[in-house]
C-alpha cells in the first residue's frame, strides 16, 4: 500500500530539482545569447558533427547550456513520471501541458540554430527565439504550480492564506501582471529593442518619446508597465499589512520588483553591461517563480494550513 505522507515529499524533491534545473537552464541561456555564443554550435543536436565539439569558449558556453537542457529535460520526464504514478486530477493535466511545452520548446531551439544567422533580423526569426523563452517560462510556472499543489495536497506547503479573508486572488492579480511583463521583456531582448531608449529616466530626451519605431515603443511600454507593477506590488503590500494576510509575501515581492527595476534601469545607464543584463533576467523569472507558487491557492482555491476548501485528488 502506498504511504501518501512519505511520497509527497519525495514527489516535492524530484520537481524541486526540476524547478532548480529549469531556472538555472533560463539564466544560463540569458548568458549565451548576451555572449553572442547562442549560434557558436552550427548544426543540432550534435555541434560541429560530434558530441565533443572543438575547445572554443563560445562553442563550449552554447555546448553546456545543451548538456544543461539535456538535464533539465530528462528531469523533467522524471517528474511527469512520478507525479502520474502517484498522483491524478490536476497535478496530471500540468504535467501533461509541460511535456507538450518541453516538446515545442525543444523543436523551436533547433530550429532557431537550423535557420541560422542570415534570418536574424527578420519578424519571424525574433518570434522564434522569443516563444523559445517563453515556453520556457511556462515551462516553470507548470513546475512550480504541479510542485505547490503537491506539497499541499500533504499539508506540507507552509501557509501564507492564514486572516479569515485571504489574500482575495491579489497574489493571482501581481502573478498575471508581473507574467505579461516578462513576455514583453523578452521581446524587447530578441527585438533588439535593448536600448532603443537609450536614457533614463527619459526616453530620447523626452517624457514621452516619438515612437520613431516599433522598438521604442516596446521598450517605452515595458518600463510604464513596470511602475505600474510597482505601485501595484506597494498597493498589495499596503493593504496586505493592514488586513494582517500575506504580507511577508507581498513584501518579498516588492522587494524582488525593486531590485528588478534597479537592474532594469542599469542595463541602460551601463548600457549593456553584462553582469546586470544576467541580474535582470535571473531576478525576473525568480521573480514570476515565486508569484507562480504563491498564486496557487488563490487559482485552485486552496486553504492552506492543511485544511483545503476543495479537496486535493491524489490517488
Ligand atoms: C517589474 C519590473 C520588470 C520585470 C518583471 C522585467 C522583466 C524583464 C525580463 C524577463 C526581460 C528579459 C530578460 C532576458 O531574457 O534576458 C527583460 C528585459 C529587459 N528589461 Fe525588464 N523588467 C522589469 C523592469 C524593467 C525596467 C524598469 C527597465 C528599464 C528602465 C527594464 C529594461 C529592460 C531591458 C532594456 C531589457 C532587455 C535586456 C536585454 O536585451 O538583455 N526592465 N525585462
Amino acid at each position: 500500500m502506498l504511504d501518501k505522507k512519505r511520497i509527497a515529499p519525495r514527489v516535492g524533491i524530484v520537481l524541486g530539482a526540476t524547478v532548480l534545473f529549469t531556472y538555472l537552464l533560463m539564466v544560463m541561456g540569458t548568458f549565451v545569447t548576451s555572449t553572442g555564443s547562442g549560434l557558436a554550435c552550427p548544426d543540432w543536436p550534435l555541434c560541429y558533427g560530434t558530441v565533443v565539439p572543438p575547445l572554443e569558449l563560445a562553442i563550449w558556453f552554447e555546448w553546456s547550456h545543451r548538456l544543461l537542457g539535456g538535464i533539465t529535460s530528462s528531469l523533467i520526464l522524471v517528474s511527469t513520471f512520478v507525479v502520474w504514478r502517484y498522483y491524478k486530477g490536476l497535478p496530471r493535466v500540468f504535467t501533461s501541458l509541460m511535456l507538450s511545452l518541453l516538446v515545442v520548446g525543444v523543436l523551436l531551439g533547433g530550429i532557431t540554430v537550423l535557420i541560422e544567422a542570415p534570418l536574424l533580423s527578420t519578424f519571424a526569426h525574433v518570434a522564434i527565439i522569443s516563444s523559445h523563452l517563453i515556453i520556457a517560462t511556462l515551462v516553470l510556472i507548470c513546475l512550480l504550480f504541479t510542485l505547490r499543489y503537491v506539497l499541499l495536497s500533504k499539508g506540507k506547503a507552509k501557509g501564507t492564506v492564514t486572516g479569515a479573508k485571504g489574500t482575495r486572488g491579489y497574489f493571482r492579480l501581481l502573478f498575471g501582471a508581473v507574467y505579461l511583463q516578462v513576455v514583453l521583456g523578452i521581446v524587447v531582448r530578441y527585438s533588439g529593442a535593448t536600448l532603443a531608449c537609450p536614457d533614463v529616466p527619459l526616453c530620447g530626451g523626452k517624457i514621452i518619446p516619438d515612437f520613431s519605431s516599433y522598438m521604442v515603443a516596446l521598450h517605452f511600454t515595458h518600463r510604464v508597465s513596470a511602475v505600474l507593477i510597482l505601485i501595484l506590488a506597494a498597493a498589495l503590500l499596503y493593504r496586505a499589512v493592514k488586513e494582517g494576510s500575506g504580507a511577508r509575501s507581498f513584501a518579498i515581492a516588492l522587494t524582488l520588483i525593486l531590485f528588478q527595476a534597479t537592474f532594469g534601469i542599469l542595463i541602460v545607464v551601463t548600457q549593456m553591461f553584462l553582469p546586470v543584463i544576467i541580474l535582470h533576467a535571473a531576478t525576473g523569472f525568480m521573480l514570476l517563480g515565486f508569484l507562480a507558487y504563491q498564486s496557487v491557492p488563490e487559482f485552485f482555491r486552496l486553504k492552506l494550513n492543511g485544511e483545503q476548501e476543495r479537496s486535493v485528488e491524489t490517488s
